[in-house]
């Protein structure tokens, strides 16, 4: 009756078009909610545009153009700029008591921005120390609701700088610091032990995210959490990492027992036992790549224990633990079975870092051009002119950025993949 009503007086067609016309409504109705967007169709607010402080045009920056890269670098030379206003982690405490008002304020993305991405969530373990914006930067550009991060806070940090990681944690259920922290002396096991308290945790949470990827304060991610996921599915329960041959100049770091002597990590040139391995020990990277089921794996089975405990007196494990483990025939995901060969860290896809004596001509075969920011050893750490090439590698993450070096390649890179991922949303 009242269907009749309503298309007599709404359409005031004859009943039985009215019918098949509700019907037809009905069903595009529904089609149309099923595949419907998430929540904020309206993208604009969350585009990082209007925190430009120059007038600097990242479009252009991002796609190479020498002219607006060198106005960039000249852009960071002027008072104006240099007098810019920093958040402290002051700030960030005080920021962080309305929680409400700072995930909005700082464009923070609060709704999964697809299906696809809400049904494949990834674990986060950050380490840093210090450079409260620069956390807030990277935790925002990695930022889904769906995935989990945890911060591990050197012990050693100061007290503001911990308590504004706390403060903006405080505003995310899955976002949390490490349950232990440790007091991470470079070079040592501290930096492994930071990395593994984070998987811990991660680990124990009963959470459903399928891949753990490592970071660092000085990482910025290169490709859009889309992408990022679609290139773990591929995987297809793989872990990704460098692994390659065990250089001989290496050896000494391993064959040679080391101690933290007054804060520094010394050689105390007592010879070590052999690694308790039937795997020869392998070179890497910190940074890693890896199934759920490897963490379990690792963070479960006595041989991997046993070779961690070994471990721990030697110099710079984390680039031969990973890089090792990752070749063990019956660790989940390893790289032994279905591959023979070493995977270089410019094949594997955890990180893109440019080292200073390979930059060159890649005409003329050097695998990147030269860095445009400037060198910490031996590392480059980008600056604006560094981005366009670095966007067409595979690689998920890059390293090092730093806000204080080039402002402009964190904040070009940071605007166009939230461009990018917010533009996925109107196709
Ligand atoms: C920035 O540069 C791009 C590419 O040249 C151009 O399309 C865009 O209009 C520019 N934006 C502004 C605000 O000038
Ligand atoms: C804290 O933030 C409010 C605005 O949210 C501001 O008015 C106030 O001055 C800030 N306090 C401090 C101590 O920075």
């Amino acid at each position: 009756m009242l269907k009749k009503l309503l298309c007599r007086r709404l359409f005031s067609y004859p009943i039985n078009y009215c019918f098949v016309f509700l019907v037809f409504s009905l069903v595009t109705f529904s089609v149309v909610r099923i595949h419907q967007k998430p929540e904020f169709i309206n993208s604009r607010p969350l585009e990082l545009v209007g925190e430009n402080p120059g007038n600097v045009n990242c479009t252009k920056v991002v796609q190479g153009d020498i002219d607006e890269i060198q106005k960039a670098k000249l852009e960071t030379l002027t008072v104006k700029f240099r007098t810019r206003t920093r958040w402290t982690p002051h700030d960030y405490l005080n920021m962080t008591r309305d929680c409400a008002s700072f995930i909005k304020s700082r464009k923070y993305i609060t709704e999964p921005l697809s299906k696809e991405e809400a049904g494949f969530p990834i674990a986060y373990s950050i380490v840093v120390h210090h450079k409260i914006e620069m956390l807030d930067r990277l935790l925002r550009a990695i930022y889904m609701p769906q995935n989990f991060y945890c911060i591990h806070v050197d012990r050693k940090s100061e007290q503001p700088f911990l308590a504004a990681v706390m403060g903006i944690a405080s505003c995310f259920n899955n976002v949390f610091v490490a349950s232990q922290l440790e007091s991470v002396v470079y070079a040592s096991w501290s930096r492994v032990q930071a990395d593994l308290n984070c998987m811990k945790d991660l680990h124990r949470m009963r959470a459903d995210w399928k891949y753990l990827i490592n970071l660092c304060g000085m990482d910025f991610p290169i490709k859009t959490n889309l992408e990022i996921v679609r290139k773990l599915k591929s995987f297809m329960g793989e872990n990704n990492l460098e692994t390659e041959k065990m250089p001989l100049h290496k050896e000494e770091r391993w064959k040679k027992r080391y101690a933290v002597i007054d804060g520094k990590l010394t050689n105390t040139g007592t010879v070590k036992t052999h690694p308790p391995l039937e795997t020869p020990l392998f070179s890497g990277s910190a940074y890693f790549v890896v199934s759920r089921e490897y963490v379990t794996y690792v963070l479960e089975n006595e041989k991997i224990q046993k070779f961690m405990e070994w471990a721990q007196d030697t110099y710079s494990p984390d680039e031969y633990l990973w890089a090792t483990i990752q070749r063990i025939p019956e660790v989940p995901g390893s790289r032994s079975l279905s591959h023979k060969y070493d995977l270089s860290d410019m094949l594997s896809v955890a990180r893109f870092v440019k080292w200073q004596y390979y930059e060159g001509d890649t005409s003329k075969g050097a695998p990147y051009p030269p860095c445009t920011g400037t060198h910490v050893r031996s590392v480059c750490v980008f600056g604006a002119g560094d981005l366009n090439w670095m966007l067409h590698t595979h690689h998920l993450f890059a390293n090092k950025f730093d806000m204080d070096v080039d402002h402009f390649a964190i904040q070009c890179l940071d605007e166009h993949l939230r461009h990018k991922a917010l533009e996925t949303l109107h196709h």
